[in-house]
């Protein structure tokens, strides 16, 4: 069996890392095609090299364009790479631009596809992943689902109608901490004994000015009372340069450039509180037993806002004050096991040995 794997995200590099080494163990052939989309040393090389992932036997460089070219670029450009490799099956993961393009262009040429994180719904069409989402789900024939909750989704969908199958693996994510989880390594900056671990860079956040004011003067109030590190992805930096909304003198918070996975692990291990509109670090937060806010309006992961881990405060400030005070005070019972057993990329291998 020959497979070509689609990546080209931040999330995308550290879930194909679970399920390449499970194709290598089954002798399976992948051929991994990173479509460029994040690009450089620290959010695209540093993962490769930490995660000890293979050069991509095709990179093909497609990155900072508006949603409509670069998806349509990715779809010219990953159809020539299906005509030359002639796989049996692609594997698209999650819901970025890239995970569209390598559907489409599969789904054109009659090969099957295979989605992993698949299922999901914010039910907020505005967002570009949740239209990725839809519609990579709906051409796929493998749906592997994380969750149950994704795995219903489906089902009101009508999926069942489908020629497709349907299953919940668990979330590969998990596999990925449980492989990496004993390498951490240490930031090139100092860390405190209580900080929160912030990320933000979604379109919806970025792209608003009001809303981007909004969660900075949040930031800014937040760091009055405790240390915040940010970890900056590229577009929010840019942002925030353009806009001026980061008050420099304020010391609490350490804008920091992306780090690598290892480094992610580090800070998640030892913060107090995680607050992101990254949807892979909410889980990830569970993970490591920690609080997490959400700085959205809504998630696709509402196991983790049911069981009390998570909540989703949107961006305004005294929400999301009032949000970390109950975080602070409430004492959480994290044994509980929400996304599979750290088996998924084990599942999802032997469903397509089938
Ligand atoms: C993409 C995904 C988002 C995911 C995120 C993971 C889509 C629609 N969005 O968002 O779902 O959560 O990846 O991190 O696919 N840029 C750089 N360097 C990079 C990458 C991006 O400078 O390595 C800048 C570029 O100016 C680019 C902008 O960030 O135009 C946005 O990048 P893009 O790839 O469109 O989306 P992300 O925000 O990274
Ligand atoms: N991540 C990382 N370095 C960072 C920020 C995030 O390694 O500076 C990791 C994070 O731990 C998670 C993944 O990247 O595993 C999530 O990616 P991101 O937040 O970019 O995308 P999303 O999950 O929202 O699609």
């Amino acid at each position: 069996m020959k497979i070509v794997s689609i990546v080209g995200a931040r999330p995308q590099f550290i879930k194909s890392v679970p399920v390449s080494r499970e194709l290598v163990k089954n002798q399976i052939t992948e051929v991994l095609v990173h479509t460029g989309q994040h690009f450089g040393q620290n959010m695209s090389d540093i993962f490769f090299n930490q995660m000890n992932i293979s050069a991509p036997s095709y990179n093909l460089n497609i990155n900072s364009l508006s949603h409509g070219a670069m998806t349509g670029q990715m779809l010219t450009e990953i159809e020539k790479v299906l005509s030359l490799e002639k796989p049996d099956l692609v594997i698209v993961f999650g819901d970025t631009n890239s995970t569209i393009a390598g559907a489409l262009a599969a789904a054109k040429m009659n090969i099957k596809i295979v989605h992993i994180e698949a299922g999901l719904r914010s039910f907020n069409m505005r967002m570009p992943e949740e239209i990725n989402r839809i519609l990579t789900d709906r051409i796929s024939s493998y749906l592997f689902c994380p969750t149950d909750t994704a795995v219903k989704n489906l089902h009101n969908e009508g999926f069942q109608q489908f020629n497709c199958s349907i299953l919940n693996t668990g979330d590969v994510m998990y596999d990925s901490v449980l492989i990496f989880s004993g390498y951490e390594k240490k930031p090139p900056f100092s860390i405190n004994e209580d900080f929160i671990l912030c990320t933000l860079h979604r379109q919806e956040n970025t792209d608003d000015p009001e809303k981007l004011k909004s969660l900075f003067d949040a930031l800014h109030i937040l760091a009055e009372r405790i240390k915040i590190i940010l970890p900056l992805h590229p577009r929010t930096r840019k942002k925030i340069n353009q806009l001026g909304i980061f008050n420099k003198s304020s010391s609490n918070i350490q804008l920091r450039d992306p780090v690598g996975y290892l480094e992610m692990l580090y800070l998640l291990k030892r913060c107090s509180i995680v607050m992101t509109d990254s949807g892979g670090l909410q889980k990830e937060a569970y993970f490591f037993k920690k609080p997490c806010l959400t700085l959205r309006e809504e998630t696709e992961w509402l196991e983790l806002v049911e069981n009390g881990f998570n909540f989703v405060c949107g961006s305004d400030p005294e929400i999301i004050m009032s949000n970390y005070d109950k975080a602070r005070k409430t004492s959480f019972n994290f044994n509980i096991e929400l996304y599979g057993s750290g088996q998924a990329s084990r599942l999802i291998v032997s469903e397509l040995l089938k």
